[in-house]
């Protein structure tokens, strides 16, 4: 939104679609637009909306294709919106798709993300009111619940936010909403409830305030019915931001800071229940409940991304530029953390919780996807140096179980996003059963991050493609870190942890070696992307490698692919195996390697033609295998960073050759915000 700053309908459409594109990583099937139609000082104002099924481009090549559209048309105050759409209720498809609207006059629309629960409810009771809905979604019920409240207004000058707080307390589920009306131009209005939201501020201008004040207000209201009889209260200025001296500002919300980068790095991130407005240039937020944290103000805080972060460079897919990236953010990772001269590391987010963390008697490590594999991957460490018992769990599946939870447990979420909703329900879960929580995020600001007692930020700068890559190998260092930090004072591990932390120091080379790797890991692609299907098999530290090397090849190549424990081949798997099934077994120089070799032989007497990731030095088992890929060795309990590495050049290769977007995976998101 822009306040005092002349913008063209061009350019207004071109900051709208880029930063569509700039969040295209996170998957959607449809995305749309709704801008203001008439120039500002037209009185009879509507609002244009744009919707298409498919990709921003497509979206992008309709708005132009928009006769009533004047290009040149110049706005001094403008708000538009867009959106992208991955469908949770109803088919992708234009009328599905976001803004929704109140009705055919487009007098209120709604961009949303999340999931309304309690949508089936609030339809029925506006369709006994009148009101007819045109698409599937849960997101329409709230176009026509702010109409239906605006339309049952007590008084003429009730507020575009006090609409939105009346609405929001109707809406149960999860949501990151902007509202844009014909009845408030150049006015915009944002809430969020455990979706994220944050509003990004751009100002040649010194500001009034790098602290907004929350301004709260008592407010009980029942239902639909009578929730109209409450009045805004008028904000008074020390309660808002604007630049000084009614200078020109711009504001951008957005649900993650990479839309708005470009334009600012200043922003602010929302709360749940915060509702922001910006009105006459002037952004404020209020709040009907005290907030979660209790913190009176929302400050302005500086992001350090950067564009180029998130841009490609000379790779052809973002997935590439993370693989590749890997010797640096796993750096990044430890840098500042581990001292290799004192063989000490400190982790500043966990520093005051250790000493509670010690005499806790359990820990849990939970996580979805690839975030749970960096748990698998971790646990024997975890177990050895902090002597406690460790499990580990798929977030979905934890909580399915009503998984006992003690106040002596410490609870790790591990996600790169630090939104996903599964593991943000089992964080909430575990906190109301009094268990000390621990985020392990890669974003800033994230809703884990907020949410936990402490945490570790992984550091690997962000994550675009949507196979994830350099998060995993970080998340897997942040864990080791931690049980590092854990057994600093055990005489009896010291030599271990003496090795340990030799073994991250050189990491980042041996990572370089791996990638050096890339033309051969080609070639087993070439001779492997014909197929329908791929076993990965291995045991022990590396079984968690063959997990998330299976699940980045179904991902992004749809292959069928499985992370196959070695130790279970002879209870089921290996009658799969023949002549023409593909494999791929890990075999490291570690405590497994001779059970190992059993499962190598398992697999040859069945005529398998095994390909072998295995360490440089071993000739054993190249003897039997069809194909060696020969990596470097390092510490047992680290191998499993270089030994996923070839997985992923490998599905990435897959992908390529068989003709997919590596970056876009169908039917996937990068950050799953629904459970
Ligand atoms: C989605 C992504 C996966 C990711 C998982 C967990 O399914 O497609 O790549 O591993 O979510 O995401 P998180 O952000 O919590 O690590």
């Amino acid at each position: 939104m822009n306040y005092r700053v002349p913008r063209t309908r061009k350019e207004i459409f071109e900051t709208l679609i880029k930063g569509l594109q700039r969040l295209e990583y996170r998957g959607y099937d449809s995305a749309g637009v709704a801008i203001d139609g008439n120039n500002h000082e037209v009185k009879e104002r509507h609002i244009q909306l744009v919707k298409k099924r498919g990709k921003v481009k497509a979206l992008d090549e309709e708005l132009y294709k928009q006769d009533s559209m004047d290009l040149k048309v110049e706005f001094e105050t403008h708000f538009g919106i867009a959106h992208t759409r991955w469908a949770t209720h109803g088919v992708p498809s234009a009328v599905n798709s976001h803004p929704q609207r109140s009705d055919k006059g487009n007098e209120f629309v709604v961009i949303h993300n999340g999931i309304i629960t309690n949508y089936k409810d609030l339809r029925k009771f506006l369709e006994s009111k009148g009101y007819e809905f045109e698409s599937e979604t849960d997101t329409e019920t709230i176009a026509k619940l702010i109409k239906y409240v605006f339309d049952n207004r007590e008084t003429e000058d009730i507020t575009f936010s006090t609409l939105v707080e009346r609405v929001i307390q109707q809406l149960e589920g999860a949501f990151a909403l902007v509202f844009k009306s014909v009845h408030y131009p150049g006015e915009a209005v944002a809430t969020r409830r455990g979706s994220p939201l944050l509003i990004g501020v751009r100002s040649e201008y010194k500001l009034s305030t790098e602290q907004i004040p929350i301004l709260y207000r008592t407010c009980t209201l029942e239902n639909v019915k009578n929730i109209c009889k409450t009045r805004m209260k008028r904000l008074d200025s020390s309660a808002c931001l604007h630049a000084v001296g009614d200078k020109a500002v711009e504001f951008f919300f957005a649900s993650d800071a990479s839309a708005i980068i470009e334009h600012t790095n200043r922003v602010i991130f929302l709360e749940d229940d915060d509702i922001a407005a910006v009105a006459d240039g002037k952004l404020s937020i209020h709040r009907v409940k005290r907030s979660a944290s209790d913190d009176p103000s929302r400050a302005i805080q500086t992001l350090q991304m950067e564009l180029q972060q998130i841009m490609k460079g000379n790779f052809s897919a973002f997935m590439q530029k993370e693989i590749f990236e890997q010797p640096e953010s796993v750096f990044n990772t430890m840098r500042g953390r581990v001292n290799f001269e004192t063989n000490t590391v400190l982790l500043g987010g966990l520093k005051d919780h250790l000493k509670e963390i010690r005499r806790r008697r359990r820990l849990i490590v939970i996580g979805c996807g690839t975030s749970y594999h960096a748990a698998v991957a971790t646990r024997q460490v975890l177990e050895e140096l902090t002597e406690l018992p460790v499990m580990v769990e798929l977030a979905s599946d934890f909580l399915d179980r009503n998984t006992p939870v003690f106040r002596d447990d410490v609870c790790f979420f591990i996600s790169q996003s630090g939104e996903t909703a599964d593991t943000l329900l089992a964080l909430r879960y575990c906190k109301d059963r009094g268990a000390l929580t621990v985020g392990v995020t890669n974003t800033v600001g994230s809703s884990i991050s907020r949410e936990t007692d402490c945490g570790v930020h992984i550091n690997a700068g962000p994550e675009i493609g949507v196979a994830s890559t350099k998060a995993y190998t970080s998340q897997f260092i942040s864990l080791v870190m931690f049980g590092l930090m854990m057994s600093e004072d055990r005489i009896s591990l010291q030599n271990r942890r003496q090795e340990i932390i030799r073994g991250l120091r050189s990491l980042p080379e041996l990572i370089k070696e791996v990638l050096s790797l890339e033309e051969k890991i080609h070639d087993s692609a070439l001779e492997l992307y014909t197929q329908r299907s791929l076993l990965v098999m291995g045991r022990g530290y590396n079984y968690a490698t063959c997990l998330e090397g299976a699940l980045k090849i179904k991902e992004i190549t749809y292959m069928h692919s499985e992370g196959i424990l070695a130790g279970e081949l002879k209870h089921g798997p290996l009658a799969l195996i023949d002549k023409q099934m593909p494999v791929i077994m890990v075999i490291m120089k570690d405590p497994c390697f001779a059970k190992c070799q059993n499962a190598l032989q398992q697999v040859t007497a069945r005529q398998g033609r095994p390909i072998i990731l295995c360490s440089k030095d071993d000739t054993e088992s190249s003897k039997f295998a069809y194909k060696t890929i020969e990596l470097p060795h390092t510490v047992d309990c680290l191998q499993g960073i270089l030994s996923v590495i070839p997985l992923q050049l490998l599905s990435f290769h897959l992908a390529v050759l068989r003709g997919y977007d590596v970056d876009f995976p169908r039917n996937l998101a990068k950050s799953v915000t629904v459970e």
